[in-house]
């Protein structure tokens, strides 16, 4: 049994705040963050905006978007490094805020991986049939833990949610959902929205199926079948020629490097009252830098070679949108092994990766000037020619919308997932991988069938 993302949300506050507000804080400017970072604003949650009412928001479009009631729900999670409070949890107050009564609740931190782990604990649910219906959630209110005077770090974040509905994708049920299909459907798809969707998922992919296509309305549906609890809803899925579900990860901590991203609890009695620099994010912005465009493209590799993935059959490479440099890096790097331009050099650099103590690692890190984007970089010059698709098409591969948010730690990806979702690029089969890093420092990247 494989969960199938059949609905997202998002919700970001309602202030913006631009570079040039920035440069009047602290000693910085609109051209040094665009250039170092490619964030032009980000969203600032104020007045009644809270980790959880984000959360909320993202949520309550989640579920529109699935055309799933609350009561559906078996598991919520939040991912989250900026709750509100410690306890009750995050998950525990949007559970109550949406009416998710049957949900078991629980919040998850593994910074801006965070994501990743509770899209995999989900996964890992949903395969044993201990769960059917998840809804996982990032949730950041960062500027709560940002230190406003301090320029290395301020520049960086925003605030937000994103949400993504898990489903269990089941082969048997589709089959009884298929015949159900059209009787007791009371999903539709209809809307320019689900329109685009119903094309691609109850038309070309499920060939005969007329799953939901009765206009019986309920919200922009890509998901229920027959829209009761615990029934054989398989997101709008059934049907024989639908792609079948897939979903593989791997994840990755490096505790020993856990000093490069901090923010000390103001719980602790020691900084009980004080308003000392420790009790914001301190970040080691060169080594979270070079981690980042090192780890990452290793990581997408080696869930490549586990899981036998062809990297130039994935759609969209969907990122931790931390700096839109570190998005750069790991698209050049990727670049050779995705287009088969020159494989093998990436391959051997992470076998050798692989083989040294993280300490060592680091330390040839600092010396060694990064060769691998060089040699990546060299052979992309030799080959541009055989290149199947242009540099615009490639890049496209890896969409990016820090522009608008700034860093969201574990929100970012869900956010950018519900962006490309409700602008319709996301078709039933698509193969996407998601992949995020940070504190921990953690890092990871998850193999999917949309
Ligand atoms: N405005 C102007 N100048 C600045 C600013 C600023 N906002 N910040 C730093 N500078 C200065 C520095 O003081 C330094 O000046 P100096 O040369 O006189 O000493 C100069 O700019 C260069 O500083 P660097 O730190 O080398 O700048 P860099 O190009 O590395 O960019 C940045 C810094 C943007 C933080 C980058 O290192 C980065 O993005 N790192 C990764 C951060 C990240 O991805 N974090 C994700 C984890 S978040 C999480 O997990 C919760």
């Amino acid at each position: 049994m494989t969960g199938r993302i059949c609905g997202t949300g998002s919700c970001l506050p309602k202030e913006v705040w631009d570079n040039d507000r920035l440069s009047q804080m602290v000693d910085t400017s609109d051209e040094w963050i665009r250039e170092r970072t490619g964030i032009r604003q980000r969203h600032i949650a104020t007045g009644e905006e809270t980790t959880v009412s984000l959360a909320v928001g993202a949520a309550r479009a989640a579920l529109e978007d699935a055309g799933i009631s609350a009561e559906e729900i078996d598991l919520l999670m939040v991912a989250t490094v900026s709750p509100d409070e410690f306890f009750p949890t995050t998950s525990c107050r949007v559970q109550d805020a949406i009416g998710a009564v049957n949900a078991t609740c629980f919040d998850l931190n593994a910074a801006c991986t965070g994501f990743i782990f509770a899209l995999n604990t989900a996964q890992a649910y949903i395969s044993q049939g201990i769960y059917r219906t998840a809804l996982i959630i990032g949730a950041e209110r960062l500027s709560n833990l940002t230190n406003w005077e301090d320029r290395t770090t301020c520049i960086l974040f925003g605030d937000g949610a994103g949400a993504a509905v898990v489903r269990a994708q089941d082969e048997a049920a589709d089959a009884s959902a298929d015949a159900a299909c059209g009787s007791n459907s009371k999903s539709a798809f209809d809307g320019e929205n689900a329109r685009e969707r119903s094309d691609g998922v109850a038309g070309e992919r499920n060939g005969n199926s007329t799953c939901g296509m009765d206009g019986t309305r309920v919200g922009n549906s890509i998901c229920g079948v027959d829209g009761t609890r615990g029934g054989n809803s398989t997101c709008g899925m059934a049907g024989a020629n639908v792609s079948p579900g897939r979903y593989a990860q791997v994840t990755h901590s490096v505790g020993a490097k856990g000093d490069a991203l901090t923010c000390v609890s103001r719980n602790q009695a020691k900084y009980a009252g004080v308003d000392a620099p420790e009790t914001y994010l301190q970040m080691d912005g060169r080594a979270v830098f070079k981690f980042a465009v090192s780890k990452v493209p290793a990581v997408i590799l080696e869930l490549a070679e586990k899981e036998k993935i062809d990297l130039a059959e994935v759609k969209y490479f969907v990122l931790h949108q931390a700096n839109e440099r570190i998005i750069q890096g790991i698209r050049k790097k990727l670049k050779p092994e995705i287009l088969h331009l020159a494989e093998g050099h990436l391959r051997e650099e992470h076998l050798r990766e692989k083989d040294r103590p993280e300490n060592q690692t680091e330390q040839e890190d600092e010396k060694k000037p990064d060769v691998s984007v060089n040699k990546a970089q060299a052979q992309e010059n030799v080959r541009e020619e055989k290149t199947p698709e242009s540099e615009e098409e490639y890049e496209a591969r890896f969409p990016v919308n820090i522009h608008d948010t700034g860093n969201t730690s574990s929100a970012s990806i869900p956010i950018l997932l519900d962006q490309l979702n409700k602008e319709g690029k996301l078709q039933r089969g698509d193969k996407l991988i998601l992949a995020g890093f940070g504190a921990g420092l953690s890092y990871g990247a998850s193999y999917m069938v949309w």
